[in-house]
Order: structure tokens, then sequence, then C-alpha cells
């Protein structure tokens, strides 16, 4: 059996499998779940100081379903962590009493404070947790409080928020990058001139799922009326491997905690091959269970055994080089049939010499 653990920024994961921050993480006893079942790292749901104002609303929830009906993207209008924090800091001590060995990640946003910032990591810090992850990029609801994914669009304000928690705990510290920004790389790079020990990618990205044809309003409608929400699920893959992909290339060495639609090992792995070192799943686990993790964990111990690799940091980042410009592809595309053009004619040549050949010989 390959070794299917890893050690990221000092901490070793005994899978690379974490449960990403939202409904699967909203307390100590889904927390404890997920671990018993098997997952290497949760990222609880992200929380805040008392004084910030969380009031969630009722439907919160949007789904896009293919032409069979299956579900394949999800929105959400959910804001953070309801609950307070007080209940949270019993939770974290919790969870560490009954998995002292498991990775938990508290994930925690605030507003432009330094007090308040330093205040939550300090509190936070004393419960046990094994490290943090700052929400830059929730992006509905706090964003118009310049919170959430309005920080995580501010380098400058990034780099300093990050720098205040880094001077409040020695434990490392991950920031989670929205994808609603035109280049990944330039917030990931702050987050690391800040004192990040790595990123997280991607948060959810903006989206309308949908509107009702028969009332004629947005969904998810509240009262009659919706906000842009946060999209993930399958659907947005592809996005979220490339931004990985981008923050690897851009950042050589950087440590990536990928996220987006995984379902499947063979999801898992694709972001692993383009740099992911662990991998989040978020609405994957709201949809089909806890439970998942089995399938994860088989089927990334068979792709190692197939490939002959007996760690997970052997493949890390292993597909990039095969990824390049597209102006690449095509002086690529131009020389290959300049080759396959030169060995047609050095092949005719051969021909005609051998039939010459054959000629004199016979003669
Ligand atoms: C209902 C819901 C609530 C979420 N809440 C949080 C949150 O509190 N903090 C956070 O950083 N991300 C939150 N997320 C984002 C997820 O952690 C994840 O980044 C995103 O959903 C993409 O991954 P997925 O396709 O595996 O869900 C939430 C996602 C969903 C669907």
């Amino acid at each position: 059996m390959p070794n299917i653990g890893i050690n990221v920024n000092g901490l070793n994961f005994e899978n690379p499998f974490v449960i990403g921050s939202g409904p699967p993480s909203t307390n100590a006893k889904t927390i404890i779940k997920a671990f018993d079942e098997g997952w290497g790292g949760v990222v609880a749901k992200t929380c805040s100081l008392p004084s910030t104002e969380v009031i969630n609303v009722v439907p919160r929830y949007g789904k896009l379903r293919n032409q069979k009906g299956d579900i394949v993207g999800f929105e959400n209008i959910e804001l953070i962590s309801d609950r307070t924090l007080n209940q949270w800091l019993d939770d974290f001590k919790k969870v560490k009493d009954k998995h002292p060995k498991k990775i938990l990640i508290a994930s925690i946003m605030e507003r432009y404070n330094k007090d308040a910032w330093q205040e939550l990591t300090g509190l936070i810090d004393a419960t046990g947790v094994d490290m943090f992850e700052l929400n830059f990029s929730c992006p509905h609801g706090h964003p118009e409080t310049g919170m959430g994914a309005a920080m995580g669009q501010n380098p400058p304000i990034l780099k300093e928020v990050t720098n205040w928690v880094v001077a409040a705990t020695k434990k490392p510290v991950w920031a989670k990058m929205t994808p609603d920004i035109a280049n990944i790389v330039t917030p990931a790079k702050a987050a690391l001139e800040g004192g990040a020990t790595g990123v997280a990618a991607i948060n959810t990205i903006p989206s309308i799922i949908g509107i009702d044809l028969d009332k004629l309003r947005p969904m998810p409608t509240v009262e009659g009326y919706s906000t842009p929400g946060g999209y993930s699920y399958i659907a947005v893959k592809p996005i979220a491997l490339r931004m990985v992909s981008q923050l690897a290339k851009g950042i050589p060495g950087i440590e990536i905690s990928a996220i987006g639609g995984v379902v499947k090992s063979d999801d898992a792995i694709e972001f692993m091959l383009l740099g992911g070192s662990t991998v989040q799943v978020c609405t994957g686990v709201m949809l089909h269970g806890y439970e998942m993790i089995h399938e994860l964990k088989d089927g990334l111990s068979k792709f190692m055994e197939k490939h002959s690799f007996k760690s997970v940091r052997e493949f890390v980042g292993y597909s990039l080089p095969f990824l390049t410009t597209h102006h690449d592809l095509v002086e690529k595309r131009l020389a290959k049939q300049t080759n396959a053009l030169q060995s047609n004619r050095d092949n005719q040549w051969s021909g005609n010499i051998s039939a010459e050949t054959e000629a004199f010989v016979s003669n």
C-alpha cells in the first residue's frame, strides 16, 4: 500500500483530503463525524468576533441540473457561521480532545481592524487548533462592508491583514483566495509576503443560479428578491483547475490547498497533478456524505500503485510542465509538421535509392 499521507507546513496530514469550510464543518459534532470517517483535515465553518453580525436567510441554496436531472452546479448565499465565538472555542477544544492527531483548521474572517483580527486569532490559538485559514474570499453579504472577497481583491490590505494574524500566532496560516479577480497570482503573492505559509483556492464564484420563469424572480428568492451568490460543485472544477495551475506555475514551491468541484478521487488527483498538496471538498460532502472519503482514499492508492508513485509529493505538480502558452503550442505543431515533411522526403529519397540500387543490382 502506498503512503497517502503528506506533510504540509510541518503538519502531518494522514491523507491529503480536507473538508472545506462550510456546512459539513458547522460544529464539533460534524467535524468529529468527518474525522471518525477518515478525513485527514477539516477547515471549520468561518467564524468571527461576536461584534460581527451574521443573520442567514432561507432559502439560501440553488441548484443547476443537467438534462438528466443530476445536480452539476450549486449556488449559496449563506454567510459565515452564525454560532457564537464561545460555542466555537468550546467546539475546537472538544474536537482536539477527541482527535488530537487530525488536522483542525480554524477559518476566520473579520473587518479591517488589527485588534479584531489579533483578538480572534489569539482566542482560537489557545484552544489547540493546528492552523488558520483566512477567509479573504466570501463573495456575498460581508463584502458589502469591506470583508471577505472585498479584502481578497485588495492585495495591499490582504498582505497587511495576513501580517496581523501571523504576528498573533506561531501556527501555519493559509489565505483563502477569491476567484473573482483578474490574476489570482497577485493576491497570493501578497499573502505570502504578509507571512502566509500557503493559500487555499478557490472559494465560490459569484453567480446567479437562474430565474423562476413563473414568478419572474431571480433565485434563490427571499421575500421576492435575490442577490448574487457563490457557485460551487462539479461545474466550477475546470475554472478551479486553471486557477490552481496559475498559482503553482506563478509561485513555484507554494503550498496550495486546492478546492472546487471535487466529487471523486480522479477530480482530487487532477488538482494534485496541477500543484495542490491537499484537496478540500465542501459541496461534494453536502450532497454525497462524509463516506465519500473512502473512495477518495482508495482511488488515490490505486492511482499511486498504477504509476509507481511512492509518496504524494512525488506527483504534486507533475502535469504542470505540460501546460504552456498557445503560441508555444503553435510552434510545437509547426515543428512537428516540418519534421514530418522532412522525414517524408527522406523516406521517398531512400525509396528512390533502393529502387535505383535494385535496378543496378538486377542489371
Ligand atoms: C453552503 C456553502 C457555505 C460555504 N461557507 C463557507 C465559509 O463559511 N467559509 C469559506 O471559506 N468558504 C465557504 N464555502 C466555500 C467552500 O469552502 C468552497 O471553497 C467552495 O464551495 C468550492 O468548493 P466545492 O465545489 O467543493 O464546494 C461555502 C460553500 C458552500 C456551498
